[in-house]
């Protein structure tokens, strides 16, 4: 079977709305700069795969533990952390449209339609170096026109504490996940058994003022993280073999646990101008959206630049203390595999989409445990009271054990066209047979083959398929 043919973010975007994935956030007053808001099938998907990250990264690892730390941190956290200084997107401006973008994304975005011109990373550059090179190139915006020279813009988003004006303490909303776990290092030395080395995974929301907007939700302003710190003593454990471990669990989660294409996946190192200037070595793992490959899923191994700058403002210490060697104190480094939940669910639409030409119909060929629901009970008939109680009976059989749909509306057809284009694994129809043998039919979605089960074995039938 042909995959994911002619995808686009149209096409995407258009399905998501229309079957209750993702919504334009307020609409009704003409919608939000890059917000959206995620309907009854995105709140399962979304759920699905933040329960599939905790299970996999967290509860079956006997070195992770999570954490759920606050939006709001303390100020200085972001002083600490190079956000408030560093967190600078240097912007430019369209000289005749008067739109702002990212000058990053703005030369990449040009530099794809000029392959002959020599690539230029924007990361690390000062200002001057940054205009420099669009004004030697004639770097212009999507529209053609000439841009402005770069300004630095900080993306977090300031808000205040306290409710009496001039006595209102200024902070921001967190720009990533990763802050409020160093500095809960000491609390969770302190109050778990757990030694070096260890890591530290959380999902959460962060919040950054993006300026390059319009990929739908590629990249928004309001977004959830999934990270983890995994802490370790470069003098007892080798960095690169623990990096390269963790981007196998990456890309297994990726690949195996959700599913997706490996032909869609590739890793990209980031060049020593583009790497934070802490960070000993960073790779991308990109998917192919529609829009080409864009960054997935990072991972940097931090050294212990984030720790030790916590101990540097905090005056606090933030060290660890070998319990095998008590002469042994030393500030750990770590490794920072961070993804944004969000993107992973817009990969997952977009590797799932496929159009069925030969059948007519569009499916959404989610893995099952992806699913947002996992089968649709039919009754074949609405006014034959004996099958509707025999249907309310399967949907709460099967609804104790997994998300499961209610469908009486329409003829069977179009009950399975709704379902294909929502991504359920099996529809069940209850049928003048089921009141006689107590079998249903059920239809897988991708084969769109039936077969007759027994509803004592319909529950573990539907469980393992699931499961696998
Ligand atoms: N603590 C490291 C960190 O935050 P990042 O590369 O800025 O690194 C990690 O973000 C991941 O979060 C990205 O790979 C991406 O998946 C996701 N992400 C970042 N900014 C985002 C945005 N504005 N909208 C959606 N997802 C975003």
């Amino acid at each position: 079977m042909e995959q994911n043919n002619a995808v686009t973010l149209e096409k995407i975007a258009s399905l998501s709305k229309r079957r209750g994935f993702v919504y334009p956030t307020s609409e009704i007053y003409g919608g939000l700069t890059s917000s959206y808001d995620y309907g009854p099938l995105g709140a399962e998907l979304l759920r699905n795969i933040r329960n599939l990250w905790w299970h996999e990264m967290i509860t079956t690892r006997e070195d992770m533990v999570g954490i759920d730390s606050q939006i709001l941190l303390h100020p200085e956290t972001w002083v600490a952390s190079g956000h408030v200084t560093a967190f600078n997107d240097p912007l430019v401006e369209d000289k005749v449209t008067h739109k702002r973008y990212r000058a990053d994304h703005l030369i990449e975005q040009w530099l794809d339609k000029h392959p002959e011109v020599e690539k230029f990373q924007v990361d690390g550059m000062g200002l001057d170096e940054i205009g420099a090179y669009i004004e030697e190139h004639h770097v212009t915006t999507p529209e053609g026109n000439e841009v402005f020279p770069p300004k630095a813009f900080n993306i977090m988003f300031q808000t205040a504490i306290g409710v009496v004006e001039g006595e209102k303490m200024p902070v921001y909303l967190r720009g990533e996940t990763a802050q409020g776990i160093f500095t809960n290092f000491n609390n969770i030395v302190n109050s778990t058994r757990i030694q070096l080395p260890f890591g530290v995974g959380q999902i959460g929301k962060s919040f950054r003022n993006e300026i390059t907007t319009g990929q739908f939700i590629f990249r928004t302003l309001e977004f959830e993280q999934a990270e983890i710190e995994y802490f370790f003593d470069p003098d007892k454990t080798e960095w690169e073999p623990l990096f390269k471990s963790w981007q196998e669990s990456m890309y297994h989660f990726v690949n195996e646990t959700l599913g997706i294409n490996a032909d869609k996946l590739r890793w990209r190192r980031h060049s020593d101008q583009e790497r934070s200037f802490y960070s000993k070595d960073t790779y991308d793992l990109e998917y192919e959206f529609p829009f080409g490959f864009k960054e997935l899923w990072g991972i940097a191994y931090r050294t212990n630049y984030d720790l030790q700058q916590h101990i540097d403002h905090s005056g606090k210490d933030l060290s660890y203390q070998d319990p095998q060697d008590h002469q042994h104190k030393f500030v750990p480094h770590v490794i920072e595999p961070a993804v944004g939940v969000n993107r992973l669910l817009l990969m997952a639409l977009c590797d799932a989409y496929w159009e069925d030409v030969e059948n007519k119909r569009v499916v959404m060929r989610f893995k099952p445990n992806l699913a947002p629901y996992k089968a649709a009970v039919f009754p074949l008939v609405k006014n034959k009271p004996e099958i509707i109680e025999k249907a309310r009976g399967v949907y709460d059989m099967l609804a104790a054990k997994m998300g499961v749909v209610w469908d009486d509306r329409g003829n069977i057809g179009k009950r399975y066209f709704y379902q294909d284009e929502i991504g359920t694994p099996f529809c069940i129809t209850v049928d003048y047979q089921t009141l006689e043998d107590n079998t249903v039919t059920v239809r897988e979605r991708d084969s769109m083959a039936q077969e007759r089960v027994s509803l004592d074995d319909l529950t573990a039938k539907l469980l393992s398929e699931i499961e696998k």
